[in-house]
């Protein structure tokens, strides 16, 4: 007999799956009680579920997916740092919504084809890497273990994975590029002061970044209300690194370390537009990468700016809330550029079938933001390691599976939406 609490969960289970079923899933038609009644089992409270389902794992070594390192890093991280990395905005749908949209795709698997060897490695700006997978930006990460994006660094080293380093990570870009033992992927925020942008830019062209990738999907003052449910039942003492505002948060930043940041305000100014790609462009010869197109409109604009790649992204679902899924964004883009460079995808990536399907829709490489952090929460650089193997091991197994024994062989074909 079922238990009270396996009951509940396959009735959620069950609601989950009616509200997002196709039918159902489109706003329009999934509108008012109907919605409201549902969205209680839509949306789980992040500060409190268990993607994995299971209890939490003692070692790397034990995990059967990436969810299983989340439940570990709950566990480990004060409650005010867990929220910051699982926040979205508003009520987190598009975070959940990033992840559950895999879950409409159905790969086709063809039979008889040779998959003895495999080759995953594929190209960007004419480096081979060995797999599509590659470590978003994510800031702050001494928040979530120590040595932070350093030891996230090692691990890239390890498992030999491109890395994206933030503006406001909380290790510098040499201390990261000398861990790596290669250099990085710089992502820009701006800021509003162009000084501080052309001394960034210059940071990273000394540090041999062959790219800069520039974040354009977050305006200021989002509105994370798990981070502040996580602040309200965090009973440190933060004052140490959480006091004296924005210009004392940027100086504890080592990205603008020797900087002069007494004008800069914001990390993104609202008065941006494309005028600001031409000037990136103009600054520096690496590859300008933007980050965060969900519209083939901006991905036409993009091109026509001479933008060298593009990365499918809502921010893992950190700026705006009721977004579409980045895999359902991904199409459109990808027809807009016609194959002229490179479309990266993140969000919501959990599994390897998740990248497989990113990949049949056109993505040239996958990213994951949260996974390589609750890896590195729950156990450091192994944690981080760990995250990255098992995501190769599931995507090479569903390449075999599916007859698809290059990157390249894995097509439009390879899925139905
Ligand atoms: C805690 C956290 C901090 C982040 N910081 C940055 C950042 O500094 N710059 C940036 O471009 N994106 C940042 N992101 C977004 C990630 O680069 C990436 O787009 C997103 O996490 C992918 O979704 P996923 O977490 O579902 O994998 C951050 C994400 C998280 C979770």
């Amino acid at each position: 007999m079922a238990s009270s609490s396996g009951l509940g969960e396959s009735r959620r289970k069950f609601l989950r799956y009616l509200a997002l079923s196709p039918a159902l899933a489109s706003p329009a038609l999934l509108s008012g009680s109907l919605r409201d009644a549902l969205s209680l089992y839509l949306y789980d409270d992040p500060l409190q579920k268990t993607d994995s389902g299971s209890e939490s794992i003692a070692s790397p070594e034990q995990a059967l997916n990436v969810m299983e390192f989340e439940a570990v890093a709950r566990k480990k991280l004060p409650p005010g740092h867990f929220a910051y990395l699982a926040s979205g905005v508003d009520d987190d749908a598009t975070v959940q919504l990033n992840h559950e949209a895999y879950q409409h795709i159905a790969i086709r698997s063809r039979r008889l084809i040779d998959v003895e060897k495999l080759d995953s490695s594929v190209e960007l700006f004419g480096t081979r890497w060995e797999t599509p997978i590659f470590l978003c930006p994510v800031s702050s990460m001494k928040a979530f273990d120590p040595e932070g994006e350093v030891a996230v660094a090692r691990a890239a080293a390890k498992q030999r994975h491109l890395q994206m380093l933030s503006t406001v990570g909380s290790s510098s870009i040499e201390d990261v590029t000398a861990a790596r033992g290669a250099p990085v992927w710089q992502q820009l925020y701006p800021t509003n002061d162009w000084a501080v942008t052309r001394a960034l830019i210059k940071r990273a062209e000394a540090a041999g970044s062959p790219a800069l990738v520039f974040t354009i999907d977050h305006q200021e003052n989002a509105n994370n209300e798990t981070i502040s449910r996580g602040r309200r039942v965090d009973s440190r003492d933060c004052s140490l690194c959480h006091s004296g505002g924005f210009s004392a948060y940027l100086r504890k930043k080592p990205m603008f370390k020797g900087m002069d940041v007494s004008k800069v305000t914001q990390l993104y100014a609202p008065n941006f537009t494309w005028e600001f790609v031409k000037r990136l462009k103009d600054a520096t010869a690496m590859k300008l990468v933007l980050k965060g197109i969900v519209t083939r409109e901006d991905a036409e604009i993009a091109v026509e700016h001479g933008v060298d790649g593009i990365v499918v992204s809502n921010h893992g679902g950190r700026a705006e809330d009721t977004l579409r899924s980045t895999i359902d964004c991904l199409p459109e883009v990808v027809g807009a550029v016609k194959g002229k460079i490179p479309v990266l995808l993140d969000g919501g990536i959990r599994r390897g079938t998740d990248i497989f399907k990113a990949l049949a829709l056109g993505a040239t490489a996958v990213g994951i933001g949260r996974p390589q952090a609750w890896g590195l929460a729950a156990f450091g650089q192994s944690g981080v390691e760990a995250v990255l193997v098992i995501l190769r091991r599931e995507l090479e197994k569903i390449m075999r599976q599916a007859g698809t024994p290059s990157i390249r062989s894995i097509t439009r074909t390879s899925v139905t939406l």
